[in-house]
């Protein structure tokens, strides 16, 4: 297998720059929308394992990476709780009756939510086989605070009113949601690491509307006890820990236990490194819009990340977050060879 990814986390050596793409399997790649099209809606589809994995090896076969990622949702967890969750195309994630009260959470199952995502684990396992050693497989889950986003707004938004209405109104009803989030995370993690999965990343996208104290108490914490579940029983798997508008909370963020950070556009990767020195993998952070850019400037975004992180050997090049659905899979060619060009080559 082709470590370099695990390299990077683990803290070895390597000899090229590890790459991969947060949402390196999607809606940009013409393959993608073809497999898609064959499903009504797109949790049909990530409830059928030999779909998830052709459509997780896709960007493999068209792009050199170093790794791939399990191909699923973070709301496959409310949805096996209970919640009705709906992909509404041009609105995304919808859930019927949002979270409101102590008694929707109560009724919130997390004992049977684990056998029911057994789709998953069957994903993971299909996928990793097919893989066949070429690259790891990246296992993932929202954070307990950005599921409780969805699952307590009712769908995306941009204040999230609601949500930060019930931290600041009713903290413990919202810590209630949290914890049976965490409990059933841990379980999901550890059966996509004994399913396959070499590594696992938590998406914490909508961490980054809390305030540096909140942040702590009603994102981290809850991350922190999944990496120390993940630590105690897989304690060969790298967790990384993807904190969206968390870049001033690095310092933090490297204290979980977690073995890298992803970092969005919003900081650099020297600053950032400025927060954690080498105590962690860093893993970002070429803004998603720069691939609407020309060749050349695509380069010149690559060449300006690499330039401070090349000879670094625990850093990761990625976007700051998932490539959007209109970027044209070319661009991603070009921001992938100049990254082969421009990276870290030394001899093995
Ligand atoms: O290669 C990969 O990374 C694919 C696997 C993957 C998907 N979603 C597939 C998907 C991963 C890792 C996710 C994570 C995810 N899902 C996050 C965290 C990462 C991030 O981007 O912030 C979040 C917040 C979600 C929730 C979600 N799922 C939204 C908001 C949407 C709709 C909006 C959108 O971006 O499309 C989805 C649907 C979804 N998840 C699609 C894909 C490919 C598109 C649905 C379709 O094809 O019909």
């Amino acid at each position: 297998m082709r470590t370099i990814y695990l390299d990077a986390l683990k803290n070895k050596k390597h000899t090229h720059t590890p790459m991969w793409i947060m949402r390196q399997a999607g809606r940009y790649l013409p393959e993608y929308r073809y497999v898609r099209s064959k499903f009504q809606n797109f949790m049909t589809m990530c409830k059928n394992a030999q779909a998830c994995c052709e459509v997780a090896l896709q960007p493999l076969d068209r792009f050199d990476l170093d790794a791939s990622i399990v191909f699923s949702d973070i709301l496959t967890i409310p949805e096996a709780m209970g919640m009705k969750l709906e992909f509404i195309p041009g609105t995304g994630p919808v859930f019927d009756n949002p979270i409101q009260s102590d008694k929707q959470i109560s009724l919130l199952d997390t004992k049977y939510a684990i056998d029911k995502l057994t789709y998953v684990y069957d994903a993971v396992s299909t996928t990793k086989q097919a893989i066949k050693n070429r690259v790891p497989l990246i296992g993932f889950c929202g954070s307990p605070w950005t599921l409780a986003a969805y699952m307590v707004e009712g769908h995306g938004s941009k204040q999230f009113t609601k949500l930060r209405q019930m931290m600041y109104a009713q903290p413990k009803m919202l810590q209630n949601l949290l914890d049976k989030l965490t409990q059933v995370t841990c379980i999901y993690l550890s059966e996509q690491i004994k399913s396959g999965a070499d590594a696992i990343m938590i998406f914490d996208t909508w961490g980054g509307l809390l305030s540096h104290h909140t942040y702590q108490i009603f994102s981290l914490n809850y991350m922190q006890t999944i990496t120390q579940f993940i630590k105690t029983h897989h304690p060969d798997t790298p967790v990384t820990l993807f904190t969206k508008g968390g870049g001033l909370w690095l310092d933090k963020i490297a204290q979980s236990g977690c073995d890298a950070a992803g970092i969005d556009w919003s900081i650099s990767i020297k600053q950032a490194r400025g927060f954690v020195n080498d105590s962690i993998a860093l893993q970002g952070n070429l803004d998603p819009a720069a691939l609407y850019g020309s060749d050349e400037s695509i380069i010149q975004e690559v060449k300006a990340i690499l330039s401070t992180q090349r000879d670094n050997h625990r850093y990761i090049f990625n976007l700051g977050h998932g490539v959007y659905p209109d970027i044209n899979p070319d661009k991603v060619k070009v921001m992938v060879e100049a990254v082969r060009e421009f990276g870290c080559k030394n001899q093995s």
